[in-house]
């Protein structure tokens, strides 16, 4: 292989560091109190709330084990992933994202401008997804994002949409216990997500020669409200930790999902739970497959901090902002390089 394409060179400053950081890692919670099957005493789910609760303080990030999501149907997505990227560069951009249709393949994304060493398959859990036909503040027209299902592996796409119900159960679960551990009703959130814009993302990062030039995903904040991700057992997954800023590694552990808090649960919450940053670290040897499923609101939710949260001593630390409007100018300038920063929520704060 010859020389690195210098679209995928992060700055100096933001290059990994091949020997890492294990030490005091997101926490771990069981989930088991919150399964159906299970009966549960007052005490043991008040505890669970107050565990998710510290976790989205303190890290913006958790893992959680007794999850109620089977096994077989995280396994048989994995499995059509790896089968569907297995596949030649020229079937996999036969579902191409276009410039309309912004779900699909896509393998050249840019974080910061800088080239991800990744390539994807997106899918959006209702179909179609309704959205802002522009990023343009004033144009009102809406417009329909529509999934571009491949041919190959022929059972992706129900396999797919089974996951996806079970994602939006298991974040319809998470929803609750963060609105819980804010003192709000459990349902709290619940209404926002009614025409919800969610998506999964089909992540292969394929083995990089230069993994300490380069990075899987650059260092990001998720945009939505929360992030369900599975990761394999290669790991490279790493959180900026809030104590002291070093980047440190979620280790993968089996059968577990990892979990984080978007931008838009920092702004419901007035910075209560902040997103935090995160990155994926490529290797030499190994190829990583991971799957997110990224919980968002509805296109016509207007983001803002909730009245039950905000007062006097602690006014809203954001304007409201049209989610609508902000994911399409993400998708728009993920998919291009553009020499603008893309929107982001500080954009939205209001200076003290
Ligand atoms: C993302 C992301 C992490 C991973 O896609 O936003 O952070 O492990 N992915 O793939
Ligand atoms: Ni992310």
């Amino acid at each position: 292989m010859g020389e690195v394409d210098p679209a995928f060179i992060q700055e100096p400053e933001h290059r990994p560091r091949i020997s890492y950081i294990e030490g005091k890692g997101v926490p771990l919670i069981d989930l088991s109190p919150i399964l159906s099957s299970s009966n549960v005493s007052a005490i043991e789910f008040e505890g669970l709330v107050k565990e998710v609760g510290d976790a989205c303080k303190e890290w913006g990030f958790f893992q959680v084990i007794n999850h109620g999501v089977p096994l077989e149907m995280r396994e048989k997505i994995d499995g059509a992933s790896r089968k569907f990227f297995a596949q030649s560069l020229e079937e996999k951009r036969k579902v191409r994202r276009n410039e309309k249709e912004v779900s699909g393949y896509y393998d050249t994304e840019h974080t910061k401008n800088v080239r991800d060493w990744k390539e994807v398959f997106d899918f959006t859990i209702d179909e179609p997804t309704i959205v802002p036909a522009s990023h343009e503040p004033d144009d009102t027209e809406l417009t329909e994002w529509n999934n571009l299902w491949p041919e190959y592996p022929p059972d992706l796409r129900e396999i797919c949409q089974e996951y996806g119900q079970e994602m939006v159960k298991l974040a319809y679960k998470l929803m609750e216990l963060i609105a819980l551990s804010l003192s709000l009703p459990a349902d709290r959130f619940h209404g926002f997500f009614k025409d919800q814009t969610s998506f999964i993302r089909l992540n292969h990062y394929p083995p990089c020669p230069t993994p300490e030039l380069a990075l899987g995903v650059g260092r990001h904040k998720d945009g939505g409200a929360l992030t369900i991700l599975a990761q394999d057992d290669v790991g490279g997954l790493e959180v900026k930790r809030k104590t002291d800023g070093e980047w440190v590694r979620v280790k993968p552990t089996p059968d577990a999902y990892i979990i984080n808090v978007g931008d838009i649960i920092q702004v419901w919450s007035n910075d209560r739970y902040e997103s935090v940053e995160h990155r994926v670290m490529v290797n030499s040897e190994k190829e990583r497959f991971s799957l997110p499923f990224f919980f968002n609101p509805a296109h016509y939710t207007m983001v803002k901090p909730l009245e039950e949260l905000t007062n006097e001593q602690n006014p809203a630390k954001y304007r409201a902002y049209s989610w609508g409007k902000f994911i399409t100018n993400r998708k728009c300038s993920n998919f291009q390089k553009l020499n603008v920063e893309n929107l982001q929520i500080y954009h939205f704060r209001i200076s003290e």
